[in-house]
Order: C-alpha cells, then sequence, then structure tokens
C-alpha cells in the first residue's frame, strides 16, 4: 500500500484564505487582529519558525510584532514587554517561542502573557478548560493535525489511537483532543517499555519524539494514519520527520509528509487563535 499525503500546506492555504477574509472583516470594523512574537536567544530552528509565522501573519492580514532579545538579555525585560503587550489594544495574541535560554523560567514567563492574549493555549487556564472539554485556545501543533484528520474524513471514534512524546506542548494535549474525539488514547514516552508493541496497535499514530526516524515501517499497524511532528535535521542538512517516511509510506493509509504536514497547519492555527481572540475581544 502506498499511503495518501494528508497535505498542510495545501490545506493550510484554504483555511487561511477564510481567514484573510475573516480578517478584513473585523478591521473594516475598526479592529485589525495583531500577534506579537517574543523571540529570545539564537536558535536557528526558532529564528525560521518565528519568520514563517510573522510571515503568515502579513498574508492573513493579521498585524504583527516581532520582539527579538539576545540569549543574555535580563528576564525582566522579557517581563516587562509582555506587561505592555497584555495592555495593547492592537494586539490579541502574544506568543513567545520556545524553548527559552536556561536561565528562564519557562512556566512564570508562560504565566505572564494574558490568558486572553494566550494564543499558544500553553498556561494553566487554557490547559484546564482543555482537559474540561471547556472553550480554549487549542495549542496549534494538535489543533493542526485534528484538522489534518477532520479534511481527510479520518474517523477517531473507537479507534485506538497512540501518542508518542509527552510534552506540554504536543504530546498531552494531542491525547486530550483525541480523547475528546473519541479515540482510545495511549500516551508513550521515553520510559514506555515496548514501544513498538504499543504503536503496532494504533489506528491514529502521533509521533512527537523529536527524534529522527525513531518510528520506522515495522512499528505501524497496516493501513494506519500517521501523523509526524517531528522537525529533525539529518547528519546532511535535509529535514525529516520523527517517522521513517520510506518504509512508513507503505504501511500507512494516511500520513503527513516533513515539511510540509504538520509545519504549516501550526502556523495556520496560530492565525486561527489570533482571529479567535480578536473576535472574542471585539464582543466583550
Ligand atoms: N516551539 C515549538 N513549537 C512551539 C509552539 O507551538 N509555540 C511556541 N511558543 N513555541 C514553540
Amino acid at each position: 500500500m502506498t499511503a495518501q499525503l494528508l497535505d498542510g500546506v495545501a490545506l493550510g492555504q484554504k483555511l487561511r484564505a477564510g481567514f484573510k477574509q475573516r480578517a478584513d472583516e473585523l478591521a473594516a470594523q475598526g479592529m485589525r487582529p495583531g500577534l506579537a512574537v517574543i523571540l529570545i536567544g539564537e536558535d536557528a530552528a526558532s529564528q525560521v519558525y518565528v519568520r514563517n509565522k510573522v510571515n503568515a501573519c502579513t498574508q492573513a492580514g493579521i498585524h504583527s510584532e516581532k520582539y527579538v532579545y539576545p540569549c543574555d538579555v535580563a528576564p525582566q525585560v522579557v517581563f516587562d514587554k509582555i506587561a505592555e503587550l497584555n495592555a495593547d489594544a492592537k494586539i490579541h495574541g502574544i506568543l513567545v517561542q520556545l524553548p527559552l535560554p536556561k536561565h528562564f523560567d519557562a512556566d512564570s514567563v508562560l504565566e505572564a502573557i494574558a490568558p486572553q492574549k494566550d494564543v499558544d493555549g500553553f498556561r494553566a487556564e487554557n490547559v484546564g478548560a482543555l482537559m474540561q472539554g471547556q472553550p480554549c485556545f487549542i495549542p496549534c501543533t494538535p489543533y493542526g493535525a485534528m484538522k489534518l484528520f477532520e479534511a481527510a474524513g479520518v474517523s477517531l471514534k473507537g479507534k485506538e489511537a497512540v501518542v508518542v512524546g509527552r510534552s506540554n506542548i504536543v504530546g498531552k494535549p494531542m491525547a486530550m483532543l483525541l480523547m475528546h474525539a473519541g479515540a482510545t488514547v495511549t500516551v508513550c514516552h521515553s520510559q514506555t517499555s515496548d514501544l513498538k508493541a504499543h504503536c503496532r496497535r494504533a489506528d491514529i499514530l502521533v509521533a512527537a519524539i523529536g527524534k529522527p526516524k525513531m518510528i520506522t515501517g515495522d512499528m505501524i499497524k497496516p493501513g494506519a494514519v500517521v501523523i509526524d511532528v517531528g522537525i529533525n535535521r539529518t547528519a546532511d542538512g535535509k529535514l525529516c520527520g520523527d517517522v521513517d517516511f520510506e518504509s512508513a509510506k507503505d504501511v500507512a493509509s494516511f500520513i503527513t509528509p516533513v515539511p510540509g504536514g504538520v509545519g504549516p497547519m501550526t502556523i495556520t492555527m496560530l492565525l486561527a487563535n489570533t482571529l479567535e481572540s480578536a473576535e472574542r475581544s471585539l464582543n466583550t
């Protein structure tokens, strides 16, 4: 079998065209949606992600502001900027690109963002609301994965879903969303014994580990839907996912490519959350 591609570029473009219209409608009412992105340090991958986020805002008619600080910036400088942005009516979403340099306590930085501007959905209020199935900002990567399932007509009810990785950014919220959608969810991680046995049972397999090509075709149930969240760089400088695409594509029914799968959907859902935040603020 050769799997069908879950194309995040195409779905992202389709959704973003609708966002542009919504952003322009809001602007016509005197409110252009706005996102502020904070980048600390010189991490090469983060620089690319932030540039892509800002460009995507421009294309979708969303105002954006970028604040870049050196690795050794005093945390108070960042806290002061977040406080300023919390009070700024032009800004509806604030994103601090992770990971942060070691001298920062990421939790306290994220908690400094006003809950109504937490378009990453990383604050405790949003995490709690997601767990309870209440309205919230859904973290962008798992939100994007859910949109890919929806667009491909993949039903999740009653399915065995396995999420490999237990991060706050992807693994945990992904598991929660799959559970709410009716899947039976297993979360695997670095201490899981017999990862292969768990993966082989999965109708839906989400790989969010951060290890290049760790999930190979022999670990995948024939016909499974595979979402690859990983973005890794090989020794020869090429991008690859956490899934070994070459062997997986002959086993899976659907699979996301890297690049071009989950990555563009993460950015798309950041735009969606920023728009939603702006619309909410208009209605309050
Ligand atoms: N680093 C990797 N993914 C993300 C994300 O979705 N949001 C933020 N803020 N940082 C990230």
